[in-house]
């Protein structure tokens, strides 16, 4: 018995599932039995493609849809054992011209996963994905988790802010299992 064999039977949401990670992530939790649900909005400028899900598309539940819709998000959180929330605008370069999308997907719709896990399914897990652009200018190698954050760009500010939303409901969310 391995740590993976647990994933068996396991309810999992990835959120960006059509992208480099959430396909590859998508493909080896099917491989372990789990029962996977992709949400992926299929952006035009980000990585999503339905290619990379073709193997597995008869064995996953795939929504075309968005974690700023928040309606939707409560109804697929509701059930979940596990969810990976991948969805982003992953350009650094573009979240120059594209601040309020970058915002928009990268923080508040990452907050809206979290408050909806928190209202309706505080015993989830979730996973989120950061990025080495929270740093910004390396002083010091190798880069600890405890490096300064100075990030240099707007998706490095919101990939810090979404992981203080993170740090915090992680709190609010033992707070809320303690108090059950
Ligand atoms: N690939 C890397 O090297 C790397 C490094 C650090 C962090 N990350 C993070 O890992 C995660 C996955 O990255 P990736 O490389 O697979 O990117 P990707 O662009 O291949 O996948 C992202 C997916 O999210 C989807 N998406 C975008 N906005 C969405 C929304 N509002 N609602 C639902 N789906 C949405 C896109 O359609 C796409 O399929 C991202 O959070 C990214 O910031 C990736």
């Amino acid at each position: 018995m391995n740590n993976f064999s647990k994933l068996k039977n396991k309810k999992v949401l990835i959120t960006g599932g059509a992208g480099f990670i959430g396909s590859s992530l998508a493909i080896a939790l099917v491989k372990l039995g789990a029962k996977v649900t992709v949400l992926d909005a299929m952006l035009s400028l980000y990585g999503g493609n339905m290619f990379d899900l073709h193997d597995i598309k008869d064995k996953i539940v795939f929504i075309k849809g968005d974690i700023r819709d928040k309606k939707l998000v409560v109804k697929l959180v509701k059930n979940k054992d596990i969810i990976f929330n991948l969805a982003a605008q992953v350009s650094y370069l573009d979240s120059k011209d594209l601040p309020f999308l970058d915002l928009d997907i990268n923080a508040i719709g990452h907050l809206n996963v979290l408050e909806a896990m928190r209202r309706y399914n505080p015993k989830a897990k979730i996973l989120f994905s950061s990025s080495r652009m929270v740093y910004g200018k390396i002083l010091t190698k190798p880069v600890k988790e405890s490096h300064p954050t100075n990030p240099l760009s707007i998706y490095g500010i919101h990939k810090l802010l979404a992981e203080k939303y993170y740090a915090y409901y992680h709190q609010a969310i033992l707070m809320v299992r303690g108090s059950k």
